[in-house]
């Protein structure tokens, strides 16, 4: 069965695939109409991917993450904000035509941006799960991330933080009116 790294290493695949696609066929003068709508359809297809891929993560594997490892929160908090960063050039590149001159410059920054996150997590994280993780384990959170593909969002959602921790201390409710001693 396949577990967590197989899963994630399939969808690193694919987007590495499309970025080098990217990268190859990055617009000239006399890119054609034709060719141009192409690369807008292949930078949607990247889009859909990767917010899947990311949305994924943060629900199951980053959780996973700060939960095993010692240096856990450190290794998440790390990665989420490459994300974050990644999800919002995908977001501006979304609205945008390939003929628009923001196209290429967006695209270009999210390709190093996207191969410089996939190598974070492949060198850093990875490894150090691997090493915790039961067969079991890494099985069922194969399993989890799997299903939670396929209702995903594709398109650049906001980072969902843990929730914070409350500043104040809840205002404790006034005891219950008691009934003075009648004698
Ligand atoms: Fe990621
Ligand atoms: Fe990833």
């Amino acid at each position: 069965m396949a577990d967590v790294f197989d899963v994630l290493v399939q969808d690193h695949q694919v987007v590495k695939q499309m970025l080098s696609e990217l990268e190859a066929g990055a617009v000239r003068p006399g890119t054609s109409p034709d060719q141009l709508a192409q690369r807008k359809k292949l930078a949607e297809q990247l889009i859909i991917e990767e917010s899947r891929h990311e949305a994924v993560e943060e629900m199951y594997f980053w959780p996973a993450v700060r939960e095993r490892l010692r240096h856990g929160g450190e290794l998440a908090d790390t990665a989420i904000l490459q994300e974050q960063q990644g999800k919002e050039v995908l977001a501006k590149l979304d609205k945008l035509d390939a003929t628009d001159p923001q196209f290429e410059a967006l695209l270009a920054e999210f390709i190093s941006a996207g191969r410089e996150h996939i190598e974070y997590e492949e060198a850093h994280v990875w490894p150090e799960l691997r090493s915790v993780l039961s067969r079991d384990a890494a099985a069922e959170l194969g399993r989890k991330i799997t299903e939670a593909k396929k209702t995903a969002p594709t398109r650049p959602t906001r980072t969902h933080h843990p929730p914070r921790a409350r500043s104040k201390p809840p205002v404790p409710s006034p005891p219950p009116p008691t009934r003075l001693a009648t004698r």
